[in-house]
């Protein structure tokens, strides 16, 4: 059976991983798996360039083939940001319901909803050579924080043609539609091919 190592201490997005790889014939390993405790510095200009980062360290370290995503959220009324920046951008406020409440009164006072989380998966199986899959999903700022699902801004992000936000979606909901799923389902798609 292939194996794969998963590059990411973040609990939430390896347990929606997890359930994506769960359906194929994949072994999905995690840093705890191989010991590895120490990360690299995530100072790329983009979600391309962290995944690269993360997931060519994580192969030199243990010869494993290796991936990584990285990840966040755009939003219209901050001009497209937090972007790469989503997980400081939060630790910026004292609470997420605080960060939260300043977006939506962005997204109010400009009138400017629309909101899309990108994901960029890199592997790297080999030393410098990294294999680079998209997702995106496009939708708008909710006008209030709703749901307990999930992680990150999922409470405040209604995907397009969905009434919910992503917290508002079990896990198996959102890994239909979630610009994570649609970057793992073409790294799938490309490692059994
Ligand atoms: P990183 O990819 O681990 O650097 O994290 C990016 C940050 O973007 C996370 O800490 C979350 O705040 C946010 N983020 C990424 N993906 C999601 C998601 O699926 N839902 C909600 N927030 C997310």
């Amino acid at each position: 059976m292939k194996q794969l190592l998963f590059f990411s201490n973040n609990k939430n997005k390896i347990i929606e991983i997890k359930k994506i790889f769960n359906k194929f014939d994949i072994k999905l390993l995690s840093l705890s798996d191989v010991k590895l405790t120490d990360e690299p510095e995530e100072n790329g200009k983009s979600f391309e360039e962290n995944a690269k980062i993360k997931s060519n360290y994580g192969f030199n370290k243990t010869g494993v083939p290796c991936f990584a995503d990285d990840s966040g959220i755009c939003i219209e009324s901050l001009n497209w940001k937090p972007g790469i920046f989503s997980k400081r951008f939060l630790k910026n406020f004292q609470t997420n319901e605080d960060c939260f409440n300043r977006i939506i009164k962005n997204m109010e006072n400009s009138g400017k909803k629309k909101a899309y989380f990108k994901t960029s998966i890199s592997l790297t199986s080999s030393n410098n050579h990294h294999i680079i899959f998209n997702g995106k999903i496009d939708g708008k700022i909710s006008s209030n924080i709703r749901g307990v699902f999930g992680f990150g801004y999922d409470p405040i992000f209604i995907p397009n043609n969905f009434n919910k936000t992503f917290a508002e979606l079990s896990i198996k909901e959102k890994n239909e539609i979630s610009h994570r799923s649609i970057a793992i389902m073409k790294l799938l798609n490309f490692v059994i091919n």
